[in-house]
């Protein structure tokens, strides 16, 4: 390890190569929300006798914990009304299998059809929250609203997660999920896209590289 000029250790970087980096050029636009890819899940509520589903790209993890995330939401939605009025919701991931049930769910509203009778999706009791599961999403996050913040166009709801169900095929020998498995779906800018390819474990650019003997071949 290099010492830098106030005698501290120098932490090694990957480096880019000089002739890539000057290919990089920027222009610069207005701002506006370009954090992509984020996910395109489908959002299920209830309240009274009313069920509804929506497809929510404002979404996001918030904190570990307690385990918290975030959807925001337009005051003018369907859901909107019955997440507010319930205090409750079901963040349901989709699979790529799903892409058009989660375009249509995003361009029609409740209001005016039984989008889960539309796009031939089953409802599920969950186990704390009154609001369905979708049975063909792999993954369903049970929450409960905390916190209501009114940003601007979009509230958003934070709240805590009250439970989380997962599609036992997913789960393997080991009692891992293998959500790398489960051909979720992402949005990328105006697109539909998917996130089977896996690139690399967590901590893969830092592990070391061990030879398996006899076999000659590199595993992490
Ligand atoms: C990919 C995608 C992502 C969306 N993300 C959001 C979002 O994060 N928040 C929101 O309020 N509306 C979002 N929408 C729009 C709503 O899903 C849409 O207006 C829907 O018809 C509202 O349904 P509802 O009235 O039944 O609640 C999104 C739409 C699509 C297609």
């Amino acid at each position: 390890m290099k010492m830098d000029y106030s005698g501290k250790k120098k932490k090694k970087y990957i480096k880019v190569s000089k002739t890539k980096r000057e290919t990089f050029s920027k222009t610069v636009w207005k701002p506006g929300t370009m954090l992509y890819p984020v996910p395109a899940v489908l959002v299920t509520s209830k309240s009274k006798d009313a069920i509804n589903v929506i497809t929510v790209s404002w979404a996001g993890t918030v904190c570990t914990n307690p385990p918290m995330l975030s959807i925001s939401l337009r005051p003018e939605r369907y859901s909107y009304e019955l997440i507010k009025k319930s205090g409750e919701f079901i963040v349901n991931l989709p699979g790529e299998n799903l892409a058009t049930a989660v375009d249509f769910c995003g361009v029609k509203s409740g209001r005016d059809l039984n989008k889960f009778e539309s796009c031939g999706l089953h409802t599920q009791q969950a186990s704390v929250v009154k609001a369905p599961l979708i049975q063909e999403c792999p993954v369903g996050i049970e929450v409960r609203v905390d916190s209501i913040k009114e940003l601007g166009s979009h509230h958003m709801f934070i709240g805590e997660v009250v439970a989380v169900n997962v599609e036992t095929s997913l789960i393997d020998k080991s009692d891992r999920l293998r959500l790398d498995k489960a051909k979720l779906l992402c949005y990328n800018h105006g697109h539909y896209c998917s996130v089977s390819e896996s690139l690399g474990k967590f901590g893969f650019s830092v592990q070391k590289k061990r030879i398996r003997r006899n076999s000659g071949i590199k595993s992490f």
